[in-house]
């Protein structure tokens, strides 16, 4: 297959959706990472999906919207807690979950009764599910296993020659997955945590929960969002965390005051410990890189470091987290040493897909 590389122009938008319209594949840029789109409602487009990911079938894919009305056409039945929590946030990063109407098909939800729901605020995203008059189950466009996609450029690393066509809308501004929040349980329970915090859903709509099997999980506990199971946004390389075990996430702290404690209680024990992995490994003449926060660069040998934001700032790292992570396979990494993010606000979602991208390697220090 020949993929086309379009851009978010009206005209290659347009295109796009008579490719989607015509039952094939298009991959487009939304608010958190690419999505990898078809025809929703189509069995065939959700098997090619899966298909040209290489991706369990048993993983159900979010369905994207442009209007909250689709939203009674996808669901069986919709809640109070839901119309509260897409009037606060949609369109923006948060998926729904609620159970399924008959016109999804179990090959887009996975077999299951549920169905995920999105309305991105991406304009492209927007505009390519307006024009094409279908509901896009879209996972995100990275070959399963792989980081997400925050540029067209990875899609293209990834899926060229396996889909229809790329719109290319540059570099996509979170840069970790929507939040997914499960409401056909009594209380609204996080099963993947992102750019919108427990805390944000707290303050609109009242007590949350979140699924303990995920961000730092017991490995006898099944995650209910599937997809949470898979070691996945992985990187080629050995990825181990260092972390300091004493600093617990202070509830209400401030990230400015997050980023003293963290400097206080040791930044340099945690330095420490990935240096002397790194120089172990470098002397057996095998390539390490190192993951570290700006303010922490001065710790490491330069040429073997790769910075993920800013420790003040949890928004810069998740926004850099999975090009870091491609940046280490394109230099060859066979190790990678992380240093740690606390699980405050965004902190928790960056934690998550770190640690998931380390198969949970983790030392403490
Ligand atoms: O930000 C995002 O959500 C991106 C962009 C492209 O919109 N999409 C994305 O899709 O991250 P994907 O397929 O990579 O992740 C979907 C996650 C998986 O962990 C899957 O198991 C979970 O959502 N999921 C989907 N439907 C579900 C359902 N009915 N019940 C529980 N989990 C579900
Ligand atoms: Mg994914």
């Amino acid at each position: 297959m020949i993929t086309k590389f379009l851009s978010d122009s009206e005209q290659d938008i347009e295109i796009s959706a008579e490719i989607l319209r015509r039952g094939g594949l298009v991959a487009f840029p939304t608010e958190t990472v690419y999505g990898l789109g078809g025809n929703a409602l189509s069995p065939s487009a959700s098997q090619a999906i899966y298909a040209a990911k290489g991706r369990p079938s048993d993983n159900p894919l979010i369905v994207h919207i442009a209007d909250t009305a689709a939203v009674y056409e996808l669901a069986s039945e919709v809640p109070e807690v839901a119309k509260t929590l897409m009037e606060a946030f949609w369109p923006g990063p948060l998926t729904i979950i609620l159970p399924k109407a008959d016109i999804v098909p179990k090959e887009t939800t996975g077999g299951l009764d549920t169905v995920a729901i999105r309305f991105p605020s991406h304009p492209a995203a927007m505009e390519l599910i307006k024009k094409s008059g279908v509901y896009i189950a879209a996972p995100s466009a990275n070959t399963s296993g792989r980081p997400s996609p925050t540029t067209a450029f990875h899609v293209k690393e990834d899926m060229d020659g396996r889909i229809d066509a790329i719109i290319d809308g540059g570099a996509v501004g979170i840069g970790i997955e929507s939040t997914i929040v499960d409401l056909t349980s009594s209380v609204p329970t996080i099963l993947r945590p992102g750019y919108i915090t427990k805390k944000n859903l707290e303050d609109i709509v009242g007590e949350v929960r979140i699924d303990p099997a995920i961000i730092r999980p017991d490995p006898n506990l099944r995650p209910k969002a599937p997809g949470m199971k898979y070691t996945h946004y992985a990187p080629k390389g050995e990825l181990t965390v260092v972390e300091l075990t004493d600093v617990a996430c202070p509830t209400d702290a401030t990230s400015t005051e997050n980023a003293a404690i963290w400097t206080d209680k040791g930044a340099a024990a945690v330095a420490d410990t990935i240096n002397a992995l790194y120089n172990k490994k470098k002397e057996a003449g095998d390539k390490v890189l190192i993951l570290s926060p700006k303010e922490h660069l001065s710790f490491y040998n330069e040429e073997d470091t790769v910075t993920v934001g800013s420790i003040e700032d949890g928004i810069t790292v998740a926004a850099r987290l999975y090009a870091a992570l491609r940046e280490c396979d394109e230099r060859g990494a066979k190790y990678i040493y992380s240093e740690s993010f606390k699980d405050c606000e965004i902190g928790g979602a960056i934690m998550n897909r770190l640690l998931k991208a380390a198969g949970q390697r983790i030392i403490h220090v």
